[in-house]
């Protein structure tokens, strides 16, 4: 087993289960972080080298425990994945400040809150931040506003990180997921717009979280040691795509 300690944030499903695994295989330990108490109970179980910490990323005390819960435990972090996210869909005009900042306060603050508590941590070991995006932060599209803005938030988070903490060794980098079957995905997606999407995408399918996993994995490792400040789709070609109309595709 290597010395390597993660933090997966909302790893109780979905990508950052996924990825708590990948590390695992790897013979990183993992402090598995989610707010859904009974999920992450039974995430975690069965799993070998985690510790399960139930709390919400979008409280500055609780950000300032799960550094130093970990570090009790297991003595160092060497990798922070801020994945934990909240998805809304709905009309600007009906987007009020309530649901605004519930957005912000998990998908912004939380990556803010985590990563400012770790900095110590992650100084020590030259550690490495895996921001959790999404193409909704990179394109425009209705029906997103809270959600499409916290994103592109993170994006340019992930760049001040970068710049700011390369001195100490400390890479930072972003991963912008196209759309995954997940809870947080099928809450907001409906019938349509599953069919639209595969349209709309290259490979024509939606992505796995495993897929997701495994860039998230990569950028923590020393495989993408002279990578930083980057973001990288993992999209199924989604942004790669520009004027997607129908009508000028070849029959
Ligand atoms: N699934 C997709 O299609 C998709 C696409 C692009 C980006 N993403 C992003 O990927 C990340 C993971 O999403 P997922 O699809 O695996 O979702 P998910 O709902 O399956 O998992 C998210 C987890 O985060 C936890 N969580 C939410 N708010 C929290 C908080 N404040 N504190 C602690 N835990 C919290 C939830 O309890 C849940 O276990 C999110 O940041 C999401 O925005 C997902």
């Amino acid at each position: 087993m290597s010395e390597r300690v993660a933090i997966v944030t909302g790893a109780a499903r979905g990508i950052g289960l996924a990825t708590t695994r990948l590390f695992l295989e790897e013979g990183v330990r993992v402090a598995m972080v989610d707010r859904d108490a009974p999920a992450l109970r039974e995430a975690a179980a069965g799993l070998d080298g985690v510790l399960a910490l139930e709390r919400d990323v979008s409280r500055p005390e609780d950000a300032v425990a799960i550094i130093a819960e970990t570090v009790a435990a297991f003595g160092r972090i060497d990798h922070l994945v801020n994945n934990a996210g909240v998805a809304d869909f709905g009309p600007i005009e009906e987007t009020d400040f309530a649901r605004w900042r519930r957005v912000m306060e998990t998908n912004l603050d939380g990556v803010f809150l985590c990563s400012q508590a770790a900095f110590p941590a992650l100084r020590k070991t030259r550690g490495t931040i895996v921001n959790i995006a999404s193409i909704s932060g990179l394109r425009a599209s209705t029906l997103r506003v809270a959600y499409g803005t916290s994103k592109a938030g993170v994006i340019h988070l992930t760049q001040q990180q970068a710049v700011e903490l390369g001195e100490y060794g400390i890479r930072a980098n972003c991963v912008a997921p196209g759309p995954v079957r997940t809870k947080l995905a099928m809450a907001v997606h409906s019938p349509e717009i599953i069919a639209a999407y595969h349209d709309a995408l290259p490979l024509n399918r939606y992505g796995s979280e495993e897929e997701i996993a495994r860039a998230i994995v990569f950028l923590s490792s020393d495989k993408a040691s002279f990578v930083t400040g980057q973001t990288l789709s993992v999209d199924g070609g989604f942004e790669a795509t520009g004027i997607g109309l129908p009508a000028l595709r070849p029959d």
